[in-house]
């Protein structure tokens, strides 16, 4: 995909605006924030940007189930390059928003924010490390991917489209929308099987999850693996897919939500009085290097 297709394809001025909307959809913090007037968050009566429709018109197009299996092959090899986590964070922080540098925070202070957030309420260090690591896979957007196929709410892919995900309509473009194969209930899956037998539509979220898989402990994976299916964690659209075990699970995802959506403020963490907590968090369960 050449640099002009690109650009024609991120109708967003950065990530950003996709996590902005989710406030304005989801302005009830659930858990946490207990200091912050629910309003402080975003006004939800206000409609969704132009290019946060636009966003979800390519993402809801395009994320068909052989787009999904392509992208795994592609990048779940990780064979692009190898960094340490906190040369990781220098990479993830080109993403900038050049609509507005001067307000926004940085990707990494976003990260840390999130695992502040988590720290401060008392959560096991595992919770922690995953609110550090949860968006590291936007990674991908510097890997040349387009908006839509690293950021926005994510779902399941070979089965029918829940209306419950946001912009519904949207899917009627969606090849695998008139594919016999892919677009009834239960699609290519039977009732029940559990999420670890379905492929989700692909971003930040899934390449993030494969990358921390064999270092953290299971809810810290669902919470990196489905932190962007809200059409489950909020909606619990697709109940007849999960298990038991996920949705014992999801207790957790839910959470985790919580501290991702609603530990944004204005004032970056100072992180020289932080670094030697994280540098020993990251030491007691990463390795010396990650793959990308
Ligand atoms: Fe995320
Ligand atoms: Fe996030």
């Amino acid at each position: 995909m050449s640099n002009q297709d690109n650009t024609y394809l991120s109708p967003l001025k950065s990530l950003d605006e996709w996590e902005d909307d989710l406030l304005r959809r989801y302005p009830q913090p659930d858990a946490i924030a207990k200091d912050k007037e629910v309003d402080a968050f975003r006004n939800y009566k206000e409609p969704a940007r132009d290019s946060v429709r636009e966003f979800y018109r390519l993402n809801h197009q395009y994320q068909t189930f052989d787009f999904v299996m392509r992208k795994r092959e592609e990048f779940l090899s990780f064979d692009r390059k190898e960094m340490t986590v906190w040369e990781a964070f220098d990479f993830l922080n080109q993403l900038v928003d050049d609509s507005d540098p001067d307000t926004d925070l940085s990707q990494f202070q976003h990260l840390l924010q999130t695992s502040e957030a988590v720290r401060a309420d008392g959560h096991p260090d595992w919770m922690v490390l995953a609110g550090l690591m949860h968006d590291m896979g936007k990674v991908l957007c510097l890997f040349g991917e387009p908006q839509w196929a690293v950021v926005g709410d994510t779902f399941p892919v070979g089965c029918a489209y829940s209306d419950k995900i946001v912009y519904p309509e949207f899917f009627k473009e969606n090849p695998d929308y008139n594919n016999e194969q892919y677009n009834s209930k239960y699609g290519i899956y039977t009732p029940n099987c559990g999420l670890k037998n379905v492929f989700m539509s692909w971003g930040h979220d899934e390449y993030i999850y494969h990358m921390m898989k064999d270092h953290l402990p299971e809810p810290a994976l669902y919470m990196l693996r489905y932190h962007s299916f809200y059409a489950q964690h909020r909606e619990q659209a697709y109940d007849h897919l999960l298990d038991e075990h996920d949705q014992q699970m999801f207790a957790w995802v839910k959470l985790f939500n919580s501290y991702d959506l609603y530990s944004k403020s204005a004032v970056p963490p100072d992180w020289e009085q932080l670094q030697p907590y994280y540098v020993n968090l990251v030491q007691k369960y990463l390795p010396q290097t990650l793959r990308f």
